[in-house]
């Protein structure tokens, strides 16, 4: 528990009464087992790209002019818990994707399931932003785009990411703070991910789409970029995709643990550095854009005050062309072009 450290920062006071909110939420950082990267994950695409450390325990993936990079955990889990440590590059990150990711794409090509954080690079001096957003059954008309600033530097130093994932939630998770949290909904249906996935992290050239839409695209005079990963955690139950049952690997105990675990209960104090977060970070909510859903999608919680903010686009503000239900195919590296993959660019 570091909170008093948060002191010694000088920055202007609310800012420092921010950090200090969001880092004192909790009393300690996850109660996790950190796995090396050979335990969990195999190497997808990049080649030399990819880059372990000596210690096996982190790695870093790269983007040059000539390829991206990315790994896969090796085994798919149906429910689990995804988290690393993630610091991004820095400096000029215009048309840079980083994400991470779970999917059953390979798998299910029409019917996919997937749990994504990406990260929106930015020009220089500006910050950058994540979007949140989830599919099941092949929903990809269906997006579920959330997208927000961060409340610090991401290439400045490792923060927590997680991904959360059980029968009856969704939870992604900044450090110990909640950020969103998806109840299923028997309205949802399958569109509520239901077959094992994949963990994917990933970094590549997205610059047709991640920054303004397309307007900055990555510049390789900064190349390579780099984005680390370490203090890998999967927790879960390994599952077969194509069986109907969970294979022998997974047990009883595990989903317990799972639903057990200090990241699937959020105390009163995260709701509220939740509630906190999404007023003050949230710059696009799928829920509030009823140019796109004239009626919000099952699992939606209207809020007054945000849809008053919201103003009905899902947006804060308006800003360039919004066309409403522009779609753009994503890209996730070379040879990966994942046309089911439709993707809604709430900056246009
Ligand atoms: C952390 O988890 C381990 C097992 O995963 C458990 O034995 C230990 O008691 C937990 N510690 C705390 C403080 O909850
Ligand atoms: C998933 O989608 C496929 C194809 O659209 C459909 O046939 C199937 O019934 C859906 N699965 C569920 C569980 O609804």
């Amino acid at each position: 528990m570091d909170c008093l450290c948060c002191w010694s920062v000088s920055k202007p006071l609310y800012l420092l009464l921010f950090f200090y909110f969001f880092s004192c939420t909790a009393k300690a950082a996850f109660n996790l087992s950190t796995i090396s990267f050979d335990e969990g994950y195999s190497p997808l695409f990049g080649d030399g790209n990819l880059v372990r450390s000596p210690d096996g325990r982190s790695a870093r993936l790269l983007l040059d002019r000539f390829t991206g990079a990315g790994f896969i955990s090796s085994r798919m889990y149906k429910y689990g818990f995804f988290s690393a440590n993630i610091k991004l590059p820095g400096y000029y990150t215009a048309g840079l994707c980083v994400a991470f990711y779970t999917s059953n794409g390979d798998v299910f090509k029409k019917t996919h399931d997937e749990l994504d954080i990406e990260f929106l690079g930015n020009t220089k001096g500006e910050p950058w932003r994540f979007q949140t957003n989830l599919y099941g059954n092949g929903s990809t008309s269906h997006g579920r785009e959330e997208r927000y600033r961060l409340w610090f530097d991401p290439s400045k130093e490792f923060h927590r990411y997680s991904i959360l994932w059980t029968a009856k939630n969704i939870i992604f998770y900044i450090d110990d703070v909640p950020i969103r949290e998806v109840i299923r909904n028997e309205e949802m249906g399958s569109e509520f991910p239901s077959k094992p996935m994949s963990l994917y992290a990933t970094i590549w050239d997205a610059s047709n789409w991640a920054t303004s839409g397309g307007k900055y695209k990555v510049n390789y005079k900064y190349a390579p970029f780099v984005s680390e990963f370490k203090d890998l955690a999967l927790e879960g139950c390994p599952s077969d995709p194509i069986e109907e049952f969970p294979s022998f690997d997974c047990y009883e105990s595990d989903i317990a643990r799972l639903e057990n675990a200090d990241y699937a209960t959020i105390t009163r104090r995260q709701r509220s550095a939740m509630r906190r977060f999404r007023q003050r970070y949230m710059y696009y909510s799928y829920c509030y854009d009823a140019l796109r859903y004239p009626v919000p999608l099952p699992e939606c919680v209207i809020i007054p005050s945000e849809k008053e903010r919201f103003r009905d686009t899902g947006r804060l503000k308006f800003g360039g062309s919004h066309q409403g239900g522009k779609r753009r195919s994503r890209r996730r590296g070379r040879g990966r072009v994942q046309a089911s993959n439709l993707e809604y660019d709430p900056d246009m």
